[in-house]
């Protein structure tokens, strides 16, 4: 190359001799770039600055439209030219943007522009001069952003925001087409899409990276960061079919993936993605390793912050159960004991009247007084008998029967009971349901439930009893209900009337409890439906909504064997189907 010779489409003397001047000047710059443009943007020489921050010897570039070395995204908008066309308008042009390197890889220029112009005024080219300002530059960004991503952090405590944030700073600095957020699903080996900033096709949103695919998971794998000019040809992975044919029609097949760690555990991977050919260098796998430790915390704090959440909202759950059990054993103490001395006074005053009546003449004046007596100890036996049920102290005639026969036995009092507005639907397990309990009393909760059901529903509605046997779910299914861990059968009573709110939801089973009118409810049907479920060995739960309607699920224990010269259960059942 002769230095001193200008090009040959520089038609003025003096324009020739500046930009020979300059071109000797530029020669001995090797810190930055500087060469010369044609007018329409040739590139017509070229510096040892230019190889130093390009890459590029200058008979690799020289001929060459400076659209060359700009990344991908602004030729596609048309950049270089706009901006030379900006520099021909104003003389000068002094702009900041992303140049390339021969590698692929890209860095930060303030690149000026001075249009070359002949004394007539026509442009002859350009002088362009472009440092590399990549550092100082990303110092300043990422220091910003770091400092937001750690502000935000400070104040959300929602992952999905935090993973957004972290995705779109990080996907503005290292000027990448897409970064992604996936999170490591706790006892699984699947990364599941949080956060995706760039234009991605729709189902990367709900991406879930399973074994042996790409990038990500080898970062999780290895634990550190990886870097892959293309998915399709690294040698380091091996793609399934499928996702090799989903990833060859796609353009963005350079990858740097970093691990998001917590001390020596990886919790997910941030996930850059670019145009195939594209190389990250050892400052950008730096600056995204800062940010993966940035959204590590941020999603660690956040599912701490849940987990304590749920488990403080499980041990207030659990100390409301605990004080509602201890409530209704102490009642039931407390009414058992009471009942039991107040029968054993009942017993001594009906003995009495008796006796008086046998004595007394048939028109004796007292008769009649004794008999009323007698009445009023028989109405106060009945509830002495209804708490005693209730504090789980009654005779029980255990048994062992079919619950399914016993509701269909007690269906044509049931259906008088609930009168023509209401619908009766009975949906019955197929089989026996065996169960070791007092049929009597088992009835005896059948009619309290549809007593009430039918209290609320006067206008009419549905009530549906459903029975099924079921095997024993995992323990504590139920949040600590002391289910039996044996087999059970469940009996479902749901009704369509008018439910209730959590304040008496709470308080059904206690004893005298009642929201119907003096006179109309005593308050303690589902007392007596607690002490027999109870004393049977089962559980009873209630569920409602006020409008909705209000369903009780009894589970009984289970009995495998039915009684003596019955069929076996699940075999052939005696009942018609
Ligand atoms: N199926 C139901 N639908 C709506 N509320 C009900 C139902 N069953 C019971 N309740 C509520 O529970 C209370 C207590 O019921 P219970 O012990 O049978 O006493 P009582 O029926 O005498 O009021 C009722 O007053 C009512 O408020
Ligand atoms: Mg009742």
């Amino acid at each position: 190359m002769t230095h001193a010779e200008s090009p040959s489409w520089v038609e003025s003397r003096e324009v020739a001799a500046a930009a020979a001047r300059l071109w000797l000047l530029a020669g001995e710059t090797p810190e930055y770039a500087s060469f010369m443009l044609s007018p329409a943007g040739q590139i017509v020489t070229w510096n040892i600055g230019g190889t130093r921050l390009h890459g590029y010897l200058a008979e690799e570039v020289v001929g060459q439209h400076v659209s060359r070395l700009y990344p991908r995204e602004d030729t596609k908008r048309g950049k270089p030219d706009e901006e030379l066309g900006r520099a021909a308008e104003e003389g000068r042009l002094d702009a900041e943007g992303w140049r390339l390197r021969w590698d692929g890889s890209r860095f930060w220029a303030r690149v000026v522009t001075v249009a070359l112009r002949d004394p007539a005024g026509t442009l002859q080219g350009f002088w362009q001069e472009t440092h590399d300002i990549t550092e100082r530059k990303q110092a300043q960004d990422s220091a910003r952003a770091l400092a937001d991503v750690g502000r935000l952090l400070a104040t959300s405590l929602n992952a999905a925001e935090v993973g957004q944030r972290v995705a779109d700073e990080l996907r503005a600095l290292l000027a990448s087409e897409n970064v992604a957020v996936y999170g490591l699903e706790p006892g699984s080996s699947d990364l599941v899409t949080l956060a995706v900033s760039g234009e991605v096709k729709s189902d990367l949103s709900r991406l879930v990276l399973t074994q042996g695919i790409g990038a990500p998971r080898l970062a999780v794998l290895e634990r550190r960061a990886v870097v892959m000019r293309d998915l399709l040809t690294d040698s380091r992975i091996t793609l399934t079919v499928e996702a090799r044919l989903s990833i060859i029609h796609a353009p963005h097949r350079a990858m740097l993936a970093v691990p998001l760690r917590i001390q020596d555990r990886v919790i997910g991977v941030l996930g850059i993605l670019d145009w195939a050919g594209r190389v990250f260098d050892d400052r950008e796998v730096r600056l995204a390793q800062a940010f993966a430790d940035q959204a590590a915390l941020g999603l660690e704090s956040s599912r701490l912050y849940r987990e304590s959440v749920r488990a403080y909202e499980e041990l207030l759950r659990t100390q409301e159960q605990l004080a509602q059990a201890q409530r209704m054993e102490a009642v039931g103490r407390l009414a058992g004991g009471v009942a039991h001395d107040f029968n054993n006074l009942l017993t001594v005053i009906t003995a009495c009247c008796k006796v008086g009546l046998n004595r007394l003449s048939a028109g004796h004046p007292v008769r009649r007084d004794l008999e009323l007596i007698d009445q009023a100890a028989a109405g106060a036996a009945q509830l002495t008998g209804q708490l005693l049920a209730f504090s789980r102290k009654q005779a029980l005639e255990a048994a062992v029967f079919d619950v399914n026969l016993t509701i269909e036995g007690v269906g044509p009092m049931l259906r008088r009971l609930l009168g023509e507005p209401v619908d009766l639907v009975m949906r019955l397990g197929a089989g026996p349901a065996w169960v070791k309990a007092d049929p009597g009393k088992i009835e005896q909760v059948l009619v309290n439930l549809a007593l009430n059901a039918r209290d609320a529903m006067p206008e009419g509605g549905r009530l549906v009893i459903e029975t099924a046997n079921a095997e024993p779910g995992p323990t504590g299914a139920r949040g600590g209900g002391g289910l039996p861990v044996d087999p059970y059968v469940t009996l479902t009573v749901r009704d369509t009337g008018t439910g209730m709110d959590t304040h008496v939801l709470a308080r059904v089973f206690e004893p005298f409890f009642t929201t119907k009118a003096p006179g109309s409810g005593t308050g303690l049907g589902l007392s007596v439906v607690y002490g027999i479920v109870k004393q049977s060995g089962g559980e009873i739960v209630a569920e409602s909504e006020p409008g909705t309607g209000t369903t009780f699920k009894i589970w009984l224990p289970r009995v495998l064997e039915g009684p003596a010269g019955s069929l076996r259960p699940g075999i052939v059942s005696g009942r018609s189907p």
